[in-house]
């Protein structure tokens, strides 16, 4: 196998001719997008007009501190763009062109322009209900859906490598260490959710990897995708929204409010499931650990300062000590905690 760079515009017409990707006359335009850390990602626009998005994961991931992750996860995105293309609502996937065994790297369909990242649209204080609803359904759909399919599902989405290293690990147990006062509850939290293998979880729900286009939503970055706790993608999500709430004061209650939807509509697609018993307690806890993760574990929320990160650490360390009963509840005393009348019930 030739080493290939994606990021190399030359290296990568070369590739893509030589592969039969393109005819060997062909010349598409080539733009390296930046945003993600784990990957090498490049548009590729071809002169039909057609575009592609091509991935090439990285061993070593862009980050302050040194982490590692072998660049063969790619496949598991793969998997998971041509299973959630059957899981979740249609239009919210962008399918799969091809896939890359030697050179660990995928191909799939470019959203087309105009489009906006929703973490951006969000931190601006542009919180639309209706995009707080598809949010909501994109997700309860993939869990609802996947349950019934877990025959077919199991033998592909099974491995929880991924998620143990880049999430468990650097999230959950990392923060462990780290808040000493929240050690026995995230240690908990971590052999719960080691227990549970109830519908597929995505691993990388967040706002960041949502583009908006025509108004909808569309779901990026696959590569923690495994079978587990639904409630974690609960609390990895709502986290985003939590955590805007903190930072943007004059969004807060906005903010507050589409946390409350969010779950409102998510529930009422799953509720009826078997395995959405308890679900609204795990995810509360879900919650509050990747609250406390995103200001203390290896991958702190950019956008939050120093002296919000550790006023964000004592709230939910506050809170974890008897954690609110529902999400409701949660993103009441959450929020209300920042505006100076504590985080205890009235
Ligand atoms: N199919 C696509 N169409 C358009 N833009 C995309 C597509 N896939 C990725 N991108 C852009 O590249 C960025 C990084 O991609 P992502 O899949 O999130 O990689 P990473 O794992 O590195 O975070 C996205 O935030 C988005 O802006
Ligand atoms: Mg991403």
């Amino acid at each position: 196998m030739t080493s290939l760079d994606i990021e190399q515009a030359e290296q990568l017409i070369a590739y893509l001719r030589e592969a039969g990707h393109i005819r060997a006359s062909e010349t598409p335009a080539i733009t390296v997008l930046g945003g993600g850390v784990s990957n090498r990602t490049v548009l590729v626009e071809r002169e039909d007009g057609e575009a592609w998005v091509l991935k090439q994961a990285l061993a070593k991931l862009r980050v302050k501190v040194d982490w590692f992750s072998p660049p063969e996860r790619v496949h598991r995105e793969a998997d998971g763009l041509r299973w959630l293309d059957v899981l979740a609502p249609a239009g919210t996937i962008t399918p799969l062109v091809f896939e890359d065994f030697d050179h660990h790297l995928i191909a799939m369909q470019a959203v087309p322009p105009p489009h906006q990242n929703w973490k951006q649209m969000l931190l601006a204080g542009h919180v639309e209900q209706d995009h707080v609803v598809q949010f909501a359904t994109l997700l309860g759909t993939i869990h609802a859906t996947s349950a019934t399919r877990m025959g077919e599902l199991r033998p592909v989405f099974s491995d929880r490598g991924y998620f143990e290293s880049l999430r468990l690990e650097p999230y959950y147990g990392y923060t462990a260490t780290q808040a000493p006062a929240a050690t026995r509850f995230l240690t908990t939290l971590i052999e719960e959710t080691r227990s549970h293998a109830d519908t597929i979880v995505h691993g990388d729900y967040s706002p960041k990897n949502i583009l908006v286009h025509d108004d909808r939503l569309i779901l990026l970055d696959h590569e923690v995708i495994h079978i587990g706790d639904p409630g974690f993608d609960l609390g990895f999500s709502m986290t985003h929204l939590l955590s805007k709430a903190h930072h943007l004061p004059e969004a807060r209650a906005e903010f507050r409010d589409a946390t409350r939807l969010y779950w409102e509509r998510y529930w009422n697609i799953v509720k009826t499931s078997d395995w959405a018993v308890n679900l609204e307690e795990r995810a509360v806890r879900h919650t509050l650990a990747c609250l406390l993760a995103r200001v203390r574990g290896r991958s702190p929320l950019e956008y939050l300062g120093e002296e919000e990160r550790t006023r964000q650490a004592g709230v939910v360390v506050e809170l974890m000590q008897s954690p609110p009963a529902t999400i409701d509840r949660l993103a009441e005393r959450f929020t209300n905690a920042f505006e100076g009348t504590g985080v205890h019930d009235a």
